[in-house]
């Protein structure tokens, strides 16, 4: 059974501030889904546990900072949900229900599963809590009989999982759950600003609330064509850290102008860093203003979350009556 629906789920976990990779490779399409589809995000606080279960309280000064990014990127609390997974409780039930029928084996293969483990080796991931962290992520999912979850490549043994898990109910319990779909967002095309992956981990990010100021420093000492070491000697921009910022933020007739310029050095690095300050504050100062609105009024995030987990409550509940009742726990 799969599903065909208009239905859309999928969340972030509050760990920090989200950056232009951030943007690019997940924000960007959850913008564009939420015009035509049903759409539920979620904060997934209790997801962040897994890693930060020492310091649990941590987790919440960044909950309301992810809503922000979300709404300064363009999501539109009323065009799509925007919900708080510890506020739908429902979450917690499902969640134990199906832990108690997903074989051991599928949590112990998963590929993510070792491999973050062995990467976070300081933080002591062996717990009860992360080797079950599909199944908490096919709660969030299935509770809402989403037809797609747009997630990246690397969610994708998750997800699998939560299509395992669905199978499963269904072939315990009758046909209940439909099996969600990928919808594949790419890995962001924009690096960091040292052309690695941009991660907070390698300190080459621009952050979505970063000030100008911030940002203006960190343009003008990336690195461009390294062999190029005077302004006479013709660039090449396939090899420079600046030329993909160019490419996705400024327009393409100025790209096309950039690129010929570097290749007969009739166009200098500075100028081109001068450029892509200028496509970049183009480009940040309508996050910056919708993140300005936001910050005016502190609770309105909070409201946003709480009404929007009002609904998600809402079709929880409605579905987990379902649930407890095929199950034999309706009382
Ligand atoms: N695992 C996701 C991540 O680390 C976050 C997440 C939790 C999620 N539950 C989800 C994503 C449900 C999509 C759907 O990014």
């Amino acid at each position: 059974m799969t599903a065909k629906n208009n239905r859309i789920v999928s969340g972030m976990r509050p760990t920090g501030p989200l950056h232009l990779g951030h943007y690019f490779g997940v924000l960007v399409n959850w913008v564009k889904i939420q015009e035509e589809h049903e759409c539920y995000f979620f904060v997934a606080d209790w997801h962040a546990l897994t890693s930060e279960y020492a310091d649990p309280r941590r987790i919440k000064g960044f909950v309301p900072e992810l809503v922000k990014d979300w709404i300064a990127a363009g999501l539109d609390p009323e065009k799509c949900t925007i919900f708080h997974q510890s506020q739908v409780k429902e979450h917690a039930e499902l969640h134990l229900l199906l832990s108690m029928m997903t074989p051991l084996g599928w949590l112990e293969r998963n590929p993510t599963y070792k491999e973050i483990r062995q990467e976070l080796i300081q933080k002591d991931l062996n717990t009860y809590g992360f080797l079950g962290y599909p199944v908490l992520m096919a709660t969030d999912i299935l509770m809402y009989k989403p037809g797609a979850v747009p997630v990246g490549h690397d969610q994708l043994p998750h997800l699998e999982l939560t299509r395992e898990i669905a199978r499963r109910f269904n072939h315990l319990n009758g046909d209940f759950f439909p099996e969600p779909a990928a919808m594949l967002t790419e890995d962001s095309k924009l690096p960091g600003l040292d052309g690695r992956k941009m991660s907070k981990s390698y300190l080459n990010c621009i952050y979505l609330g970063e000030a100008m100021e911030d940002v203006r420093p960190k343009i003008m000492s990336m690195l461009t064509d390294k062999n190029r070491m005077r302004k006479s000697d013709p660039g090449d921009p396939e090899i420079c850290n600046l030329f993909p910022y160019h490419k996705i933020l400024t327009d393409a007739g100025k790209c096309e102008e950039i690129e010929a310029g570097c290749r007969d050095a009739s166009w200098g690095c500075v100028d081109c860093k001068k450029l892509l300050v200028e496509s970049m504050t183009e480009f940040l100062e309508p996050m910056q203003e919708r993140r300005r609105k936001l910050e005016e009024n502190p609770d309105l995030v909070w409201q946003i979350l709480d009404e929007g987990s009002k609904k998600a409550r809402a079709q929880a509940q409605e579905n987990m009556e379902e649930i407890r009742d095929l199950l034999g726990f309706k009382y």
